[in-house]
């Protein structure tokens, strides 16, 4: 066999094992095999370098062309394979856009914040803001600017959460109702001379309810530690107690969407208003279902009263020049109410099969013109 013969043999061997190659893999072993360093062909390259000029004029051109042939066949074999690699890609990542998709859990409104909505609506129609105060209070705003007399027992019927007192020597406190906004609100206090806050343009009439979280220890069915309020105060020139029932009887039967509420108030003792009273709405529990606004019995929804003078001038206010009226009313209960929930308990567990059950959409926020839930 002469030098020509083994090149055409070992050509049509590497043709045949480049086409055989069924994967890249395959295929690099084979180039590697004939066109790496120690490969078939560059052996066959070395061979150059000892052979005489004529030979190597002659057999030069010969490797170098079988050289360039192997490589353009293994590149042309090399993007041939990596077509059908990605074509059996392709098939195989295919979408079932038929499958069912993963459920996606909702987050929904609690029924406490709905109703703070809903009342948060009703309110801001009647002209009110909304303000706000810190859950962790002093004793003097949640009870001595509120007319309640140092060590007397009305402050121990609040089952007060007290904390270590500070180094300022103010004893703390959880608050225990929403009313020492109103102290805030008069930004009443030692430090704070009336004619400091006249000037800052705060002067009444001041219109607010006060939504918040409040403490008390207590826990049973119809009691948590830890319950939410909401506080209104109207202080003005002339408020008297028709004002409050106007306000409190439209609050109600919008809040129970029915036409009207019959309502009535109880004498009650509050240190901070004079009268005070706590008011009854009308239902009926015959049947064993709760309707309110009718009926011959009386459900406690809130507590009310005008403002004692002893606050007013805790606050830099002259009573001669200002009254006003103020009603605290507890949130949840009002929930439970209007929603049918029938252990207070459970809208503080963090159930979240309770909350899809009782919650509300987050994008039906409440108001007055389409409907408050
Ligand atoms: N702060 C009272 C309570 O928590 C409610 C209330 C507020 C009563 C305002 C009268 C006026 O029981």
């Amino acid at each position: 066999m002469d030098a020509m013969t083994d090149l055409t043999a070992l050509k049509s061997e590497l043709t045949a094992a480049v086409a055989a190659a069924d994967d890249l893999a395959a295929l690099e072993a084979l180039r590697v095999s004939a066109l790496g360093k120690t490969g078939s062909v560059s052996n066959l390259l070395k061979t150059l370098g000892a052979m005489s000029p004529d030979e190597r004029k002659e057999r030069g051109p010969q490797i170098n062309g079988l050289r360039d042939a192997v490589a353009a066949q293994i590149a042309a074999r090399k993007a041939q394979l990596e077509d059908v690699a990605l074509e059996q890609q392709l098939v195989a990542e295919n979408i079932d856009l038929t499958l069912p998709a993963q459920p996606r859990r909702k987050g929904s409104v609690h029924p406490t914040m709905q109703v703070m909505d809903e009342l948060i609506a009703i309110f801001a129609d009647m002209g009110f803001s909304v303000a706000e105060g810190p859950d962790i209070e002093t004793d003097f705003n949640n009870f001595t600017a509120l007319n309640f007399p140092p060590k007397h027992p009305a402050r121990e019927t609040h089952d007060t959460f007290f904390l270590p007192q500070g180094e300022d020597g103010e004893r703390r406190l959880l608050r225990t109702h929403t009313s020492p906004v109103q102290v805030r609100a008069m930004n009443a206090g030692a430090d704070k001379p009336p004619a400091a806050w006249i000037a800052a343009g705060r002067e009444p009439p001041i219109r607010i309810v006060v939504p918040g979280r409040t403490y008390r220890k207590d826990s049973d069915q119809t009691h948590t530690p830890m319950f939410h309020q909401i506080e209104g105060l109207v202080i003005d020139r002339a408020i008297h107690m028709g004002h409050l029932k106007w306000t409190l009887e439209t609050m109600l039967a919008q809040f129970f969407e029915t036409g009207a509420v019959t309502t009535r108030f109880r004498p009650h003792h509050f240190p901070f208003t004079e009268p005070s009273a706590e008011m009854d709405v009308g239902c009926d529990r015959s049947g064993g279902e709760l309707k309110i606004g009718e009926g011959a019995d009386w459900l406690e929804i809130l507590g009310c009263g005008m403002v004692h003078p002893n606050v007013l001038r805790n606050c830099g206010l002259d009573p001669e020049e200002w009254q006003g009226f103020a009603f605290g009313c507890g949130v949840d209960r009002l929930a439970m109410l209007k929603y049918g929930v029938p252990d207070l308990r459970d809208m503080f567990a963090s159930d979240t099969r309770w909350l899809e059950h009782y919650g509300f959409s987050a994008f039906a926020a409440p108001n007055q013109a389409s409907g408050l839930s």
